[in-house]
């Protein structure tokens, strides 16, 4: 199976709010976003959102530019339908990341949580560091939130690479100065606890 084909079935299969990622409100990635003092209308990206409830509370915090995408269009259907006419606020992009032309430093903000960790594969985290190099404009922010080394070793079912603040800072150090990183922990809606670090890069002036 595929990576599309194993996330439009977790979509069209399971309810999007009983899957181990869910939260009512990602509280951990706004309260970090909120921080950054980005303007109403920075653009910013979740990649992977899924069917995530970020961009609903991005949109009651007044962003305009947000823009989400995912392997699963079912996955993007179902953030959709749940916002209704708000839908049309945000941009919404079905498609492989790895694949995905993002332009040139089109995003202030680059959020992703819990897809990054799916790379198992040192050439396919390379990809995503020359799409995230590229995409995030200069002074621009690149926020990762993934399983920690202390965290689960699936998720969905799949195996999963699990990083420390130090091996992510490292990894993207060429482009990015790190800002800050954190622990937390996510609550699954079946009560068990799952162990994340986080960490927020800057892009670099210059080419990186
Ligand atoms: C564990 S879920 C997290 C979803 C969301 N970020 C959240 O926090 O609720 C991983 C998400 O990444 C998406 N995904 C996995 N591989 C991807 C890829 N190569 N390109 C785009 N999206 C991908 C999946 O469809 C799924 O929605």
């Amino acid at each position: 199976m595929d990576a599309q084909e194993h996330w439009e079935n977790v979509y069209q299969n399971k309810d999007s709010r009983s899957v181990s990622w869910y939260a009512d409100h990602v509280e951990s990635s706004l309260a970090r976003i909120r921080s950054l003092g980005l303007q109403p209308d920075a653009r910013i990206l979740d990649l992977g959102g899924g069917a995530s409830t970020l961009v609903d509370d991005l949109l009651k915090l007044g962003y305009s530019g947000i823009s989400v995408l995912d392997i699963s269009p079912t996955a993007l259907s179902i953030a959709k339908t749940r916002l209704g006419e708000r839908a049309s606020e945000a941009s919404w992009i079905a498609a492989n990341a790895l694949e995905h032309d993002f332009g040139s430093a089109a995003y202030d903000l680059w959020h992703d949580r819990a897809v990054f960790h799916f790379l198992t594969a040192t050439s396919d985290r390379q990809l995503y560091r020359d799409k995230a190099s590229r995409a995030v404009k200069p002074g621009g922010f690149l926020f990762l939130n993934v399983f920690a080394d202390d965290g689960p070793e699936k998720c969905s079912g799949l195996v999963i690479s699990r990083h420390t603040e130090r091996d992510l800072e490292e990894f993207f150090g060429e482009a990015f100065d790190p800002v800050m990183h954190d622990r937390f922990v996510h609550k699954t809606p079946a009560g068990s606890d799952q162990r994340f670090v986080s960490v927020l890069l800057r892009r670099k002036h210059g080419p990186g």
